[in-house]
Parts: structure tokens; C-alpha cells; sequence
């Protein structure tokens, strides 16, 4: 059974005072997901990534159709499902342990067992020794490996990950890029990955469903056959340039669309 689907979802935000639809933000959404899968999803902006990453995450609701967790209708935030959100989202009041175990503590687990899965998420993401600063005493590589490490530790099944390296600069992503693929090994998480970029697309996912402009829908579906374990030097070969080609010319399409609409 698949640990994730969703059914023709739609999402409509707004109607006017004749009942018609003003924005449509998703249509037709439909996916299946598979245990251990790394999803990317790519789309122009505004083409409604984050609502979808909401209605799945139970945080907002769908005008239709249907989200299934281990074939479960989700009906609100599901345990299984960790978020790591688009802005920036570590408590500038706590130090990056006390973030990291915010979770757990707020679950009612003792300090005494929640220390130890704290540190060693913490060691995990690599900010040993940075246990004790506040997130304005990290640098912004480091408060996403803070927020993406307060999400691990509730050990969910399923990740949702919106953009989590789009305020960095391109090596820290590709660093960082690699960084998750490790640690996605090691956890054996399902990860569903929103990026703007292409070439993290390819090195991080199995699959990567391109969206067209809004109402968002699943233009294309591009399987990534590179073979694993990939890293940043994956970039160089020639499979990766073809991948990054078809990818693309998909999108160039639909982000011109998108801007001709908005102008
Ligand atoms: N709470 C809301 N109420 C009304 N409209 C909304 C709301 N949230 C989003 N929208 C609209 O839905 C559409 C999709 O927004 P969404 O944030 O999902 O896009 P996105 O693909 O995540 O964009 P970006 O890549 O810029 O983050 C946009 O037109 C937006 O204005
Ligand atoms: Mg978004």
C-alpha cells in the first residue's frame, strides 16, 4: 500500500458574489507515493505548492477530493507527517536543543529521554557543539539544519519539505543537499521536497513532478534513472544534463505563462 495518495484534489480559495471560483490554486491533483520515496516538486511561484503541502499536511482543506495516509483519509495534522516550512521557522527564544526538543517536550517526554534524541539529531544535521546558541547566533544554513532536525526527531514517516534551502546560497544547498540525501538513508523517511531549482531536483529525487502554472496541476512526471548514491559531483555527468534539459523545457513553458498572466 502506498504511505501516501492523493485523489483528484482541488483547491479553490476564493469566490465571488456570483459563487464563481476567483482563485483556483489546484486541480486534478493526484499522486502516489511509496515508502522510502524522495519526491521533488517544481513549479512556477504562485502555481500552489504550499497549499498542497497544507491540505496534506492537515493544516488546510481541500475544496475536493481526497489525501490518504496508509490508505487512512487524514482528516488534520497527522502524526506520521513532519513539515519543514518555507520561511524560516527555529524560535529565535530557544537554542538549537531546546528548538530540536520543543516537539518532544510539548508531547510530554521527559527531559531525560528527550535530551539524548535531541543530541543525536543534532549530530546528525552536524551542529555539534552549536547546542547551546540561539538561532541568531547561526548562520541561515544552519537554522534550516535546526528547523530540518526539530522535524526529524519526531520520527515521521512522511516529510514534507517546502523549499528548506531556498534563502541559501547554491554550494551550502548542494552541501546540504547531500547532507539530507545521507541522512534520508539512514532514516528511512519518505520525503516529498519542494525546490525552485532544477538541479537540486535531480540530485536529491526518484521522481520529479513538474506543475504548471495556476490552477496547479501535474504537467510531467519525470523519473530520475541516475543511479544512487548520488552526491554534488552527480551534476557533471551527461544523464544529468538531459534530466535537467527535459525538466526545463517543461517549466520554461509554464513560468512563462505564469508571468504573462500576472503582467
Ligand atoms: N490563504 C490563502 N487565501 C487565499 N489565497 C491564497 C491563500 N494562500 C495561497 N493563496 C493563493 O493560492 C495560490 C497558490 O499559492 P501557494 O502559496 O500555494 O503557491 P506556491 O506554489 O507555494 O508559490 P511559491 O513558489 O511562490 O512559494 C496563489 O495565487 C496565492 O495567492
Ligand atoms: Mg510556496
Amino acid at each position: 500500500m502506498p504511505v501516501l495518495e492523493v485523489r483528484s484534489l482541488r483547491k479553490v480559495y476564493s469566490l465571488d458574489e456570483e459563487g464563481i471560483p476567483t482563485v483556483e490554486a489546484l486541480r486534478d491533483i493526484n499522486l502516489i507515493v511509496n515508502r522510502g520515496e524522495f519526491i521533488s516538486i517544481i513549479g512556477p511561484s504562485g502555481c500552489g505548492k504550499s497549499t498542497l503541502f497544507g491540505i496534506i499536511g492537515g493544516l488546510n482543506e481541500s475544496t475536493s477530493g481526497q489525501v490518504l495516509i496508509k490508505g487512512e483519509a487524514v482528516q488534520g495534522p497527522h502524526p506520521s507527517i513532519g513539515m519543514v516550512f518555507q520561511e524560516e521557522s527555529a524560535f529565535p527564544w530557544l537554542t538549537s536543543l531546546e528548538n530540536v526538543e520543543f516537539g518532544l517536550k510539548m508531547d510530554g517526554v521527559s527531559k531525560k529521554e528527550r535530551r539524548p534524541k535531541a543530541k543525536e539529531m543534532i549530530e546528525l544535521v552536524g551542529l555539534s557543539g552549536f547546542e547551546n546558541h540561539y538561532p541568531g547566533e547561526l548562520s541561515g544554513g544552519m537554522r534550516q539544519r535546526v528547523a530540518i532536525a526539530r522535524t526529524l526527531v519526531m520520527n515521521p514517516e512522511i516529510i514534507l519539505m517546502d523549499e528548506p534551502f531556498g534563502a541559501l546560497d547554491e554550494q551550502t544547498r548542494l552541501i546540504l543537499g547531500e547532507e539530507l540525501l545521507r541522512i534520508c538513508e539512514r532514516i528511512r523517511a519518505t520525503i516529498l521536497f519542494i525546490t525552485h531549482s532544477i538541479s537540486e531536483s535531480v540530485i536529491l529525487s526518484d521522481r520529479v513532478y513538474v506543475m504548471s502554472g495556476r490552477p496547479g496541476t501535474f504537467r510531467k512526471i519525470i523519473d530520475i534513472d541516475i543511479p544512487k548514491p548520488r552526491s554534488s559531483s552527480t551534476i557533471s555527468t551527461k544523464r544529468f544534463g538531459e534530466i535537467t534539459d527535459e525538466i526545463w523545457k517543461e517549466l520554461k513553458e509554464e513560468t512563462t505563462k505564469a508571468m504573462r498572466i500576472t503582467a
